[in-house]
C-alpha cells in the first residue's frame, strides 16, 4: 500500500533524483517533478524518476510535472503539448492565469489532471493588496480554486489551511493537493504555514506534498515508509 504522498524531487542533479525516486516510490502514490529540476534537466528528469520507479517495482507511481505555468492561452497549451509526451498525471497551471489558459491546458492533455495553483503560500495578505488581488487569501483561494474547476482543472494546489474551505466549495473528484506538510516534530525549513499529515487529510486534502522531511532524512526510504505506516488509509 502506498500513501497518497508526493515526494518532491527537488535534487541537485539527475543520480540523487533517480536514488530518491528508487528509495522512496515504493511507498508513495506520486512523484514530483519541479520548475528548478524541469528547468535544468528538461524531459530526463521525468524519464529519470519514471524509470527508477519502475526499476523499484513501482509501477504505480504518477508524475506531478510542476511547472506552475502562467502565460497567454496560445502559450501555455503549446508548452502543455510539449509535454504531452511525458504523460503527466498531473501539470500544475497558475489559476491566476485565468479561465481560458486553464481551458486552454485542459483541452491541450485531456488525460492529464491539469492542476491549479491558488495563492502562493509565501504570499501574504499585505502582498496580495500590493498586486491588486482582492483577499483575504483564503477568500481569494477559494474564489480561484472554483474559477479553476469550472475552466476544466481537476486539480487544485492550496495552503493545508485553505483545503477545507475549498473542499468545500469544489466537488469530490477535485483531487486536493496541499504543500506545506510537516510530520509532527520535523524541522519546517521556509515552510511558514504548516500542518501535519493527519491534519491535512483530516481536513479534506487527497495528497501530500512533501519534499525535505523525505528527501533530507538520512534515509529518503525509510522515512517514507514511516509516513506512510502513520497515515490513515486514503480518502
Ligand atoms: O521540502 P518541502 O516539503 O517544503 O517541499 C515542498 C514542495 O512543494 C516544493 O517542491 C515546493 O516548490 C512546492 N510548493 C510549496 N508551496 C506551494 C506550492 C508548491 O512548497 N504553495
Amino acid at each position: 500500500m502506498t500513501a497518497p504522498i508526493a515526494v518532491a524531487l527537488d535534487a541537485p542533479d539527475l543520480p540523487t533524483l533517480s536514488r530518491w525516486a528508487f528509495e522512496t516510490s515504493p511507498f508513495v502514490s506520486t512523484l514530483k517533478v519541479g520548475l528548478e529540476v524541469f528547468c535544468r534537466d528538461g524531459a530526463a528528469a521525468v524519464q529519470a524518476a519514471r524509470d527508477a520507479a519502475m526499476r523499484a517495482g513501482a509501477d504505480h507511481a504518477r508524475i506531478f510535472l510542476d511547472l506552475k505555468l502562467h502565460d497567454i492561452p496560445a502559450t501555455v497549451a503549446g508548452a502543455a503539448s510539449a509535454v504531452r509526451d511525458l504523460h503527466p498525471d498531473y501539470l500544475t497551471v497558475h489559476a491566476a492565469g485565468g479561465p481560458e489558459m486553464i481551458a486552454a491546458a485542459a483541452r491541450a492533455l485531456p488525460d492529464t489532471r491539469i492542476t491549479a495553483v491558488t495563492i502562493l503560500t509565501s504570499l501574504d495578505d499585505s502582498v496580495l493588496e500590493s498586486i491588486g488581488m482582492r483577499g483575504p487569501s483564503l477568500d481569494a483561494a477559494v474564489r480561484l480554486a472554483v474559477l479553476a474547476v469550472e475552466a476544466g482543472a481537476r486539480a487544485i494546489v492550496c495552503s493545508p489551511l485553505e483545503v477545507a474551505a475549498i473542499r468545500a466549495a469544489v466537488s469530490d473528484d477535485i483531487t486536493l493537493i496541499t504543500p506545506g506538510v510537516r510530520p509532527a516534530g520535523a524541522g519546517v525549513q521556509d515552510q511558514k504555514r504548516v500542518a501535519t499529515p493527519e491534519s491535512a487529510l483530516a481536513a479534506g486534502a487527497d495528497l501530500l506534498v512533501i519534499g525535505r522531511p523525505i528527501t533530507g532524512a538520512a534515509s529518503p526510504g525509510e522515512a517514507a515508509r514511516e509516513l506512510r505506516d502513520a497515515l490513515p488509509a486514503a480518502r
